[in-house]
């Protein structure tokens, strides 16, 4: 189907990916935005973390999460981690007829409109942090004052719906130290998991350091898509939202009873790859 074709296509759902419940955060803001929308959010939770993986696996899992979308008919997708960003974009854009906005040049462009003496700092996966992406990106946007951290552990505790308390507070202590020890203006929450810790995130960071949730820049920027190719879903009835998880669904649903406060319907995801057949016996004939 051709870019053109997707003028009538305005009732089709927008698609999201995570490795997790991270996109929920966008979807969060999406639903607050452009509550019409229906959705389509796919959680890979059975591969996660996709931090500490080889940025060309992590393309691999996008693109076939990017294809399940598509059958699923989205007019246009987010994806809604900035590992699987980093990993994919812009050359996995090429491969699918519907536009694909990715998290990094949004998160971006809202640090550079935020900071204001110029000093950035960035918290992501490792894989995101290995790409280069952010400082790339702001630099192209006139800031060179970038510091970055990994935090692999905060992802897991958001999975595990540890939003809060001592254990939370301690490695969001040990992710900022770093950082803060640079006199930074601006943190950008470079994973979708962290804005479900912004309480205890801007705890530690202290009133003077301003936090850059990217989630309200893409959710901006796919509005602004939508209404230049007359894609948006006027209707006064709230849109739907489906979850896909390739791990266990009722996990899947009570995160985001907690996440969003929505019972959403969530259904087993088939993108992954089935079973391998087995390799023949030794001896046996092909
Ligand atoms: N939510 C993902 C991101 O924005 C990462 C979590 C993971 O390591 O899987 O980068």
């Amino acid at each position: 189907m051709s870019k053109a074709d997707f003028s009538h296509r305005a009732s089709c759902p927008v698609g999201l990916m995570d490795s997790g419940v991270g996109g929920l955060s966008v979807v969060r803001v999406l639903r607050q935005r452009l509550p019409a929308e229906n959705l389509v959010y796919a959680a890979d939770t059975g591969r996660m973390p996709y931090g500490p993986r080889a940025a060309a696996e992590v393309c691999r899992f996008t693109s076939q999460i990017l294809r399940f979308l598509e059958g699923h008919g989205v007019k246009a997708a987010v994806i809604a981690c900035n590992t699987a960003t980093a990993a994919s974009l812009p050359g996995l854009a090429e491969e699918f007829p519907f536009p694909i906005l990715g998290m990094i040049g949004a998160g971006a462009r809202a640090a550079a409109r935020t900071t204001r003496g110029g000093r950035v700092g960035i918290i992501a996966t490792r894989g995101t942090v290995a790409s280069g992406e952010y400082p790339r990106a702001l630099a192209a946007l006139g800031v060179t004052e970038v510091w970055q951290e990994a935090c692999p552990e905060l992802p897991l505790l958001v999975e595990e719906g540890e939003l809060a308390g001592e254990r939370a507070l301690a490695a969001v202590r040990g992710c900022l130290e770093p950082l803060l020890a640079r006199g930074i203006d601006t943190l950008v929450l470079g994973c979708t998991h962290f804005p479900f810790l912004a309480g205890v995130i801007s705890r530690v960071a202290g009133p003077g350091i301003a936090l850059v949730d990217p989630a309200e820049e893409v959710v901006r920027e796919l509005e602004d898509l939508l209404e230049a190719r007359g894609l948006r879903r006027e209707s006064a009835e709230p849109g739907w939202l489906k979850l896909y998880t390739s791990g266990e669904p009722e996990r899947l649903r009570q995160m985001a009873r907690l996440l969003l406060g929505e019972a959403a319907e969530v259904s087993r995801g088939g993108w992954m790859p089935g079973p391998q057949a087995p390799a023949p016996e030794r001896g046996e004939s092909p």
